[in-house]
């Protein structure tokens, strides 16, 4: 009886919450703290400029994309919080955006007609490095490129295990785990957040870990982005590097061996132990890359190379010696060479073509003759269509954040299809096509049960949310997505947010849903 009056309550009062949402009580409430010219509406003449600044894919672009009422550029914790109360005051859901990267435009978009705001951080983004504590506080709209620079600027023998592309935001990097090319030796991005600050479903500021849930810290270090509340900064532990490291890129033809050579690389991941050694496999058309980073000098590197991958033939002449940070450039930059440290500082997007991808894991090597097939049968086949590949192994399985794909994973696969034209034209269905076939085709290669997928390659095509009659996500439409992004980790996530935001004020397609008491 108890729990059908509380029911009946919760129905009402999310009833009522709705009921009275209006826009302009929630754009006055904002007024009162937030300064006009940090407040973009519809009307404003800045509104698209604001709205695409960091926007990666053109796909959420167009005229059918629901766009948020205005856009907060926040540019302190007051702001954040105050357009958290009045959010919650005026029954206006908040879509939180730092980098902007999501592949589903999640931060900027929303899927079904609501009205809602952007919550853009971009402005909130200073680094804080501590060289003699090889630790960092990064405020949460800092790119991965300000990162990097703010770190190797400060010594050139700290850096942080982050992704690729410089200019993907730190927290949703976080959120979703991050994964990249130092994570053999140092782990994922997420497994090193030693502190954060927080600004909860209330608008509260929980401004370190001493005074946080310890299942709220272990959720936001991977259990996905907007759903636990608002990150305003993590504090990071960083790695010790040597001075120089190497980078080598290589590219083999089927005609050299590059099904072989792959082959042969799937057996080094797990063992030998090299986690000095990582080498992200990128294989289209007829072709593989192999992009090394060495977290040491190249004599070093030939010697390894001789002793475990003699079939790839590294030679002194691929090698390149530099510091971390003008590798990360050089990696960032897509191989440029010449690129300084301070590109890495340019958050300039690229609104290039429209992409799609998708993820998987595998755990069983494919073997030589699986990988003959598919460049036969896929990559070569299609010109735009390739799968980037990044081992795992190494210190990966050491840790324990939400990111469950560790112990036995060899690598994680993520398929990229561009296409140009028009979002939904000809191209968009062959390249639409082409994807869905490969990945049908890489079920018999890849996990199962669940088909493990990865949070930060964000796909709506394998799940998204349902919300209940009671104004609130079902646990049970969570677990379809939820469970191929967190395995066994999902329940407790659904859990902590019971706790922290049972009434699922931060939501969107894909947020983890409450799982409440009782239920
Ligand atoms: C070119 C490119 C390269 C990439 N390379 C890698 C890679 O090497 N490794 C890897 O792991 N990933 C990589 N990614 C994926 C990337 O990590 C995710 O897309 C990530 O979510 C982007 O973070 P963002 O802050 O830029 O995105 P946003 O779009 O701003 O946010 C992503 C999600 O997090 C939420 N969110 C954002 N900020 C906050 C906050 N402060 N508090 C709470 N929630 C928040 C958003 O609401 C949204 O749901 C890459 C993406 C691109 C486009
Ligand atoms: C949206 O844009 C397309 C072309 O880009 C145009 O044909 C269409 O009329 C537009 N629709 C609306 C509602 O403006
Ligand atoms: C897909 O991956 C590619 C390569 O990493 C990246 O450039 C692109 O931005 C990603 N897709 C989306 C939708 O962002
Ligand atoms: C910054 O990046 C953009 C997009 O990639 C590029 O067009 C521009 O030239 C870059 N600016 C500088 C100063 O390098």
């Amino acid at each position: 009886m108890a729990r059908i009056l509380l029911t009946l309550c919760f129905l009402s009062c999310n009833v009522f919450l709705r009921s009275f949402a209006t826009s302009d009580d929630f754009l006055q409430c904002l007024s009162q703290t937030i300064p006009s010219e940090l407040v973009y509406q519809q009307s404003s003449s800045s509104f698209m400029s604001v709205l695409q600044s960091s926007v990666q894919n053109p796909k959420y672009l167009t005229n059918t994309t629901v766009r948020p009422l205005c856009i907060v550029t926040a540019s302190g914790i007051p702001h954040v919080q105050a357009a958290v109360r009045c959010g919650r005051a005026h029954g206006v859901r908040l879509r939180v955006r730092s980098g902007g990267h999501d592949y589903e435009g999640l931060s900027y978009r929303s899927v079904q007609p609501e009205v809602f705001a952007v919550l853009d951080l971009s402005r909130v983004r200073a680094v804080d490095v501590r060289p003699f504590e090889a630790t960092a506080w990064v405020d949460a709209g800092a790119t991965l490129g300000e990162l990097y620079y703010a770190i190797g600027t400060a010594s050139p023998r700290l850096a942080f295990p982050g992704g690729a592309c410089p200019t993907v935001g730190v927290s949703g990097y976080l959120s979703g785990g991050g994964i990249g090319l130092m994570m053999r030796r140092f782990g994922i991005g997420a497994d090193n957040v030693i502190d954060a600050r927080i600004v909860n479903a209330g608008g509260e500021l929980i401004d370190s870990v001493a005074s946080m849930d310890q299942d709220l810290f272990w959720a936001i270090r991977g259990g996905g982005g907007e759903s636990f509340g608002v990150v305003v900064a993590w504090r990071l532990r960083l790695s010790m590097v040597e001075e120089t490291v190497t980078v080598v890129n290589l590219q083999r033809t089927l005609d050299e061996g590059a099904a072989a050579i792959v082959a042969k690389w799937e057996t080094l991941i797990l063992q030998p132990y090299v986690p000095d050694l990582t080498i992200r496999v990128v294989v289209q058309d007829n072709h593989a890359f192999f992009q090394t980073l060495f977290l040491g000098r190249c004599s070093r590197l030939l010697r390894t190379m001789r002793a475990y991958f003699p079939e790839l033939g590294m030679t002194p002449a691929d090698c390149r010696e530099m510091t971390w940070l003008r590798a990360m450039a050089f990696i960032g930059l897509n191989g440029d060479a010449n690129a300084p440290p301070e590109a890495l500082l340019n958050r300039t997007n690229n609104l290039g073509t429209y992409v799609k991808n998708k993820s998987d894991y595998v755990r069983r090597a494919i073997g030589r003759a699986g990988w003959e097939g598919i460049f036969r049968e896929h990559l070569s086949r299609y010109g735009p269509g390739l799968m980037i590949m990044e081992p795992h192994g190494g210190a990966v399985p050491n840790f324990a954040t939400p990111y469950p794909h560790r112990q036995g994973v060899l690598y994680n696969i993520q398929y990229v299809v561009f296409w140009g034209g028009e979002a939904d034209g000809t191209a968009a269905a062959a390249a639409s096509g082409w994807l869905g076939g490969i990945y049908g085709y890489m079920e018999q290669f890849v996990t199962s049960n669940p088909r493990e997928a990865f949070a930060n390659y964000r796909d709506l095509e394998i799940g998204a949310n349902v919300v209940g009659g009671d104004g609130v996500t079902t646990y049970e439409s969570g677990r379809v997505w939820g469970e191929k992004y967190f395995m066994g980790n999902f329940r407790r996530l659904a859990a902590v947010k019971g706790r922290v935001d049972p009434g699922d004020y931060f939501r969107n397609e894909q947020s983890i849903p409450p799982l409440r008491q009782g239920f």
